[in-house]
């Protein structure tokens, strides 16, 4: 792990960003909370919906403007998530917020992956009715959504304070 972090420091990435000036940091950790902002936003109403909020609406409207905006988030989180910790990664060796952070941001996608081919998922986009079956996994995918982000946020804020 430390030879990975260390790697991630010594990086033509890592001296350019160190070198470019004290406003660097700063303007990276407001991208990163901008990103993480929209993903969690977003994804609070959709998963919410999957649990049985707002059931008047459909599920397919929630859908349209959440999805996206999740997506783009999440990006903006990644990208600006690498080039922080390129600053100073071997500061974070033996973080164990970090070693839960990461991980979790993996399973959070793979849980995306798996929802997605769900049939309950895909009978839900097309606006059939919901069956009270699919109602139920719905459900579960919602709160295992909602779990798994928590916990990258929480993750992500308490990584400073070890
Ligand atoms: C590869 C992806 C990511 C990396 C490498 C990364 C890295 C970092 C780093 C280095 C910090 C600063 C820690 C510190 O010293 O205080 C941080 C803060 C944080 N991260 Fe990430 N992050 C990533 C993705 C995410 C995602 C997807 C989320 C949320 C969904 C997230 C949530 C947070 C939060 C809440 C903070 C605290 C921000 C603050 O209080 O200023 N991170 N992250």
């Amino acid at each position: 792990m430390f030879e990975l972090l260390a790697w991630v420091e010594q990086s033509a990435l890592g001296d350019a960003l160190r070198g470019s000036g004290v406003w660097t940091y700063g303007l990276l950790n407001l991208a990163h909370i901008l990103g993480i902002g929209s993903l969690f936003g977003a994804i609070l109403i959709l998963d919410l919906r999957l649990l049985g909020v707002w059931r008047s609406i459909p599920i397919p409207t929630i859908v349209r403007p959440t999805v996206p905006l999740a997506a783009g988030g999440f990006l903006l989180a990644v990208l600006s998530g690498i080039l922080m910790i390129s600053f100073n990664a071997t500061e974070y060796l033996g973080n164990p917020f970090l070693y839960v952070k990461l991980p979790a941001i993996v399973f959070g996608i793979a849980n995306v992956a798996v929802v997605q081919r769900l049939p309950a998922w895909r009978h839900a986009l097309v606006g059939t009715e919901v069956g009270s079956g699919d109602r139920r996994v719905l459900a579960i995918a919602g709160a295992i959504s909602l779990i798994t982000w928590l916990t990258v946020i929480t993750c992500g804020r308490m990584i400073g304070y070890w």
